[in-house]
């Protein structure tokens, strides 16, 4: 057995009954890989992008990073196909990971990757949450009431026990019911308020707002946001410049990449509209403690990531460690035996 090579796999039900939809544990992998990546402890090379169709920007990602001091490297393969819903009726993003170990290189794990995928958005909202909304904040307004919507509730709840209010917005009123009778039973203690598709009653005067829409126009507007709210903006361009410009201060996970994007502060960038010093931080330097974070009970604050797969990897290694322990997930057997090592083999070759 000594060409034998396992790795376990786990379903995104393995997942979820082996605990893993913890967003403390997801917060806490994240803040810890924001500062490992600080400390030069990870690598993170270039995303490998496949785009199939320009039009609808149909597509499969390639995602690696490695974390150096837990010898794992990672990689996510994530597909979006945005026409799926109204074409085929189901979800357009799925993904799978794998893990392996850098003593000899083997696979460790192979997952299911959106639940994954999904509570790294939310995380990184809520621990940006932790550090820029106010201490004690009752109420979160939401534009969009999809997968992102839902996570980033249960990520700000778990950041912030004292949300009692959810108000939610989304294009159609019954995407906003099916929202509040999937969070409803998961929050007791929160009043859920059906907006009814208008944003401004899901906006107006919350302490958290989020938006995380599918769609590319000017929603939220600055005239809803109240002195000491902290938005948490999700998708593309969801917000009239005005929400920016408002703002006292203005995060993102990564402003180097975000500039380069499509999101409305990269479309503000490239129109000439905000610059370099218009951006207060990345959320890195205020986990590290190098500049401070909320300052006063009326800061307006902006905060928007694009995205960073390493931090997917570090909650997916926090995941297979959690699912592991439990006893979950299927022992797979990659290899016995070397090719030409099998009994077999001069029966299985095709000449
Ligand atoms: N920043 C990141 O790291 C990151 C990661 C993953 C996804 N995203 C983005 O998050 C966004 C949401 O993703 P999702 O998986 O929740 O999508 P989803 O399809 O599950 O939900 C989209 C929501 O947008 C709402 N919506 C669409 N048009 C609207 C309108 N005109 N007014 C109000 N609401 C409207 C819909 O009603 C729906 O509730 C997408 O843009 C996606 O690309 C961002």
């Amino acid at each position: 057995m000594k060409h034998e090579i396992t790795a376990k796999y786990f379903s995104q039900e393995d997942l979820l009954e082996s605990g893993c939809l913890d967003l403390k544990m997801a917060i806490e992998a994240a803040e810890n890989a924001l500062v490992s990546f600080s400390q030069n402890e990870v690598l993170f090379p270039e995303k490998i992008v496949q785009i199939f169709n320009e039009d609808t920007q149909e597509r499969i990602n390639c995602l690696p990073a490695t974390f150096l001091k837990d010898k794992i490297c990672g990689m996510k393969w994530v597909s979006v196909f945005p026409p799926n819903p109204v074409k085929f009726g189901v979800q357009n993003l799925s993904a799978v990971l794998i893990l392996s170990e850098i003593e000899k290189g083997f696979p460790i794990a192979f997952m299911e990757g959106t639940l994954c995928s999904n509570m790294r958005v939310g995380a990184m909202g809520a621990l940006a949450a932790k550090h820029l909304a106010k201490k004690d904040a009752e109420s979160i307004g939401f534009i969009g009431a999809g997968e992102q919507a839902k996570m980033h509730l249960i990520a700000m709840k778990t950041i912030m026990p004292s949300l009692k209010e959810c108000r939610v917005a989304a294009k159609e009123d019954v995407e906003e019911a099916q929202f509040i009778s999937e969070m409803k039973p998961i929050f007791k203690d929160i009043t859920f308020i059906e907006a009814k598709t208008n944003l401004e009653r899901s906006i107006d005067g919350a302490d958290i707002i989020v938006t995380a829409t599918s769609v590319q126009a000017p929603l939220l507007k600055a005239q809803w946001i109240k002195p000491g709210a902290f938005y948490s903006h999700v998708g593309g361009w969801e917000d009239e410049y005005a929400v920016a410009k408002g703002m006292d201060k203005i995060v993102c996970d990564d402003w180097g990449t975000v500039k380069h994007r499509t999101q409305t502060l990269s479309r503000m960038y490239k129109d000439g509209e905000l610059t370099d010093n218009d951006i207060y931080a990345d959320l890195t330097d205020i986990v590290k403690g190098e500049k401070k974070g909320r300052e006063n009970d009326d800061e307006k604050v902006y905060f928007n990531a694009v995205g960073l797969a390493y931090v997917d990897v570090a909650i997916a290694i926090a995941m297979y460690r959690r699912a592991k322990e439990n006893g979950c997930g299927q022992e797979l057997t990659v290899q016995k035996s070397m090719i030409f090592q099998h009994p077999q083999i001069k029966d299985w070759i095709r000449l």
